[in-house]
């Protein structure tokens, strides 16, 4: 394998490889703070952080206020502190080493305002203690020295524009919260205001991409404006990275393409707009860096990093549970599955355990419905004493036969179909709608809008709530009855000889197994 040389992230050389950020509080302070540890890039999950109190233990999200829109504050308000307390975790682990970039997914509730929460709190924290004790401030910069400084350069241009003649303070500032977020990555969605934020605070910013297509939108529309704090771009193959996916309606989930020519796609734009500077992150399916020895050092595709997200989850400073854990060393191929449950309306890739087996069947339920006789739709139906729909023959016999399996519950679907579930469900579904804490700016599921509180649509019984089910398996519940967020080569544990005999290597140790070629 050629050999892995480093590569300029957030304004320091690092090694290219990237734990990408994985909500909810599955990439944290310990693990981001472990791969910067290691001279690589940790990314907390700016998610709906986990606040950790001082004996070490998550504090649980609590919502006292009723209205869905005051949650919706409440849970702002939480990921803010957690966001903060995640990001001194993780920088007090790193001892400065490597970089800590926060992930937020564009389209969970009150992206901007958690956001710049943490990007405010960050400043402030900096001003008070330049406030309070200045000489430990010019010590501290001193004391870095020429690699500091340099650091700093790369930001200072930025840094300058919003603040004029204050560059002493503000290199103080400046230096701390580069110490403690250095970079922003954000997918699931079109992130236009990404680049805005990232000048604002001066930070850079690394968008998640599925296609060259996704990346000039988002040039042409405002990254352009800031192309000095763009750190790097992230393709994501839709095909094979955990979490959600960027299928677009032109890309088929069934066939996937090899991710060099995608590359090559990207970095030709990227070159046309002088980005040629700028690394291309390689996230999705990403095991052993051998396997991608004709990309590196390869002019087609340029500088070029590594994010993996599967892979780091089992190691010793990853924060999920040891049932995961187990559960991800016995998955055969095939086991992780893409689909279109989740309620962003983005395909996902997740194990499919029990809780997928669920989706899957009440999907398969589905049928379509008209409201008045036509075609072959001319059988009707009775959803309630005073409503009727038509359906067909077939899907009569269909109807029926769940109606005697205990499917007694007849939902309405936003697409003009309906499906068939068990009293149990329906309650559930019920349940979970009610508790909805707006984290979606758009939910499919609870059909909340963050923009006006609701949907113009029904809600959706095919989906589910996202919160609660990423909150209880990041906190030790049940691996089967909850979303399994995982990559398609997860299987790969359970034939890597890394991982015999049940060893679960330490990031150190991934990382230098990576570098290797392992
Ligand atoms: C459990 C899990 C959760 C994830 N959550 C997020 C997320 O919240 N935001 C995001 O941008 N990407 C998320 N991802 C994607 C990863 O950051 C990473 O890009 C991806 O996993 C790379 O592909 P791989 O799984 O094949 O290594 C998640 C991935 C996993 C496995």
């Amino acid at each position: 394998m050629k050999k892995i040389n480093p590569v300029m992230i957030s304004g320091k050389e690092v090694l290219p490889l990237i734990e990408g950020g994985k909500g909810v509080a599955v990439s944290d302070g310990r693990s981001s703070g472990a791969w910067a540890a290691a001279g690589a890039v940790g990314t907390i999950s700016g998610v709906f952080a986990d606040v950790i109190d001082d004996e070490g233990r998550v504090v649980p999200k609590v919502y006292t206020r009723k209205a869905r829109q005051d949650r919706h504050k409440e849970l702002i308000e939480m990921s803010i502190k957690g966001g903060i307390c995640q990001a001194k975790i993780a920088h007090e682990i790193s001892g400065g080493n490597g970089r800590i970039h926060m992930n937020v997914l564009w389209e969970m509730g009150g992206s901007i305002p958690i956001l710049e929460g943490v990007m405010n709190s960050c400043e402030n924290m900096v001003a008070r203690m330049k406030e309070k004790a200045p000489e430990k401030y010019h010590e501290k910069i001193e004391a870095a020295g020429e690699k500091f400084q340099q650091t700093l350069g790369a930001l200072r241009f930025n840094v300058q524009k919003r603040m004029n003649d204050a560059i002493p303070v503000v290199d103080g500032m400046m230096g701390e919260i580069k110490n403690l977020i250095h970079g922003v990555t954000c997918g699931a969605g079109m992130p236009y205001k990404l680049a805005e934020i990232a000048a604002k605070y001066g930070i850079y910013y690394y968008p998640i991409v599925s296609s060259a297509r996704a990346f000039r939108a988002l040039w042409l529309r405002s990254y352009k404006n800031c192309a000095d704090l763009l750190g790097g771009v992230v393709y994501e193959d839709p095909w094979l990275a955990g979490g959600h996916n960027g299928l677009s309606n032109s890309e088929d989930p069934t066939k996937p393409q090899r991710p060099y020519e995608r590359l090559v796609e990207l970095r030709t734009l990227m070159n046309s707009l002088n980005l040629n500077h700028v690394p291309i992150i390689l996230a999705g399916g990403v095991w052993n860096l051998s396997e991608f020895d004709e990309y590196i050092d390869n002019p087609e595709i340029g500088p070029l990093a590594f994010q993996l997200g599967t892979r780091p989850l089992l190691t010793v400073e990853s924060p999920v549970a040891k049932a995961w854990q187990g559960c991800l060393r016995g998955l055969k191929k095939g086991d992780v599955v893409l689909q279109q449950f989740s309620p962003t309306g983005f395909y996902s890739s997740a194990v499919r355990n029990k809780f997928m087996d669920n989706l899957f069947a009440r999907k398969d339920t589905e049928m379509p419905y008209l409201e008045k006789p036509e075609t072959i739709f001319v059988r009707p139906f009775k959803l309630s004493e005073s409503q009727t729909v038509y359906i067909t023959d077939h899907d009569l016999k269909r109807a029926e036969s769940y109606i005697k399996d205990g499917r007694n519950v007849v939902l309405k679907t936003p697409e003009k179909s309906i499906i068939f579930v068990t009293p149990e469900t329906n309650a559930q579904i019920k349940e979970d709608r009610a508790n909805c804490v707006g984290c979606l700016s758009a939910c499919a599921f609870s059909a909340w809008s963050q923009a006006n509180g609701h949907l113009d649509r029904l809600p959706d019984p095919r989906s589910f709530c996202i919160n609660k089910t990423l909150n209880a398996i990041a906190h030790g519940e049940s691996i089967d009855n909850n979303l399994m967020f995982a990559g398609h080569s997860a299987y790969r544990f359970g034939t890597d000889p890394m991982y015999k005999n049940g060893y679960i290597p330490t990031v150190q140790e991934l990382v230098d197994a990576l570098l290797s070629g392992k």
